[in-house]
């Protein structure tokens, strides 16, 4: 828990890099939940995520670690690790000392993103990441990249979505957007109906937002241009999250200019909303009033995540 917000890291999914990041026998080392990690994928292709410091004499193997078939080997002493942590050869030992182990997470490769799944209790993963079509679909187009780290927390980033009065007063939306919500276990889903001003004029348009979790939200724009756009937010500890927006778009759209400023509209906003996250303070019992959008259903739905 940081000073700044009574929550822990929240559970879930969460992006830790993009699948093209990471190529057959590569290592990456991260920081993430306020954790070392280590990141590799073996030579046939299976990704791995372990806690980074070995267990001998306490080497980050994510510095200098070499992955040798489906393990990775220690760049001090070359032990050798698998897949699950597991030290599987200490080239100098008779023996493997049967409690060499580095914890292993559970991970998973979908929509070009790899995804850890965090659980402050090591429970293991109780949903799974849904497949996007679109991003595996030749009629759409390359997922369009940006990406921030912002001193807040997965809390506050989730309320921005439910908090309809601000769409006008920071992004300077014309109307208060409509919305329905829908809680559904550990998915939340809206639908609004928005007013977007682009290069191109003011156009009305439909978003539909699919929030699994904390992490990942799948966000459908309809009407003005067909986009999907996979956010995902990942603590990097807990007063600061590694924003990750992937665009992708139908490429019959891509002929006007709507296309690129519904892109650029949403990355206008997510810059309009950092400085107030970053200064903020978290109040528990904030004073509402009737236009307010549904915050405490949100705030009910992601009390699951802390426990
Ligand atoms: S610290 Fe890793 S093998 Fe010695
Ligand atoms: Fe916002």
């Amino acid at each position: 828990m940081s000073e700044r917000f009574p929550f822990s890291i929240p559970n879930g999914w969460f992006q830790i890099a993009y699948s093209d990041e990471l190529e057959p026998g590569g290592v990456l080392p991260l920081h993430y939940f306020g954790q070392d990690l280590v990141l590799f994928r073996a030579e046939g292709g299976e990704v791995a995520l372990l806690d980074a410091f070995c267990p001998h004499l306490g080497a980050h193997l994510g510095h200098g670690g070499v992955v040798d078939g489906d393990r990775i080997r220690c760049p001090f002493h070359a032990w050798e690790f698998d897949t699950r942590g597991a030290c599987r050869n200490v080239p100098y030992a008779r023996k493997v000392p049967p409690k060499a182990k580095v914890a292993p997470w559970n991970c998973a490769e979908r929509n070009q993103i790899i995804w850890a799944w965090h659980h402050v209790e090591g429970v293991a993963p109780t949903w799974e990441i849904p497949d996007v079509p679109e991003v595996s679909s030749d009629d759409w187009t390359a997922l369009e990249r940006h990406r921030w780290t912002v001193r807040t927390h997965n809390q506050e980033i989730g309320e921005n979505a439910v908090d309809r009065a601000h769409f006008r007063y920071v992004h300077g939306t014309t109307n208060v957007p409509e919305s329905e919500l829908e809680l559904d276990g550990h998915i939340r889903r809206a639908i609004q109906h928005v007013h977007m001003s682009t290069p191109h004029g003011e156009v009305k348009g439909r978003i539909k937002v699919e929030a699994h979790g904390m992490g990942c939200t799948i966000t459908r724009f309809t009407g003005i241009c067909e986009t999907v756009l996979l956010l995902s937010h990942t603590p990097i500890d807990g007063g600061s999250v590694d924003s990750r927006f992937s665009f992708t778009q139908r490429k019959a759209d891509q002929k006007t200019g709507v296309a690129a400023g519904v892109i650029k509209e949403v990355v206008r906003q997510m810059n309009q909303d950092i400085p107030i996250w970053e200064h903020k303070k978290y109040l528990p019992k904030p004073m509402l009033c009737d236009g307010d959008g549904p915050i405490p259903e949100y705030r009910k739905w992601a009390s699951q995540f802390y426990h």
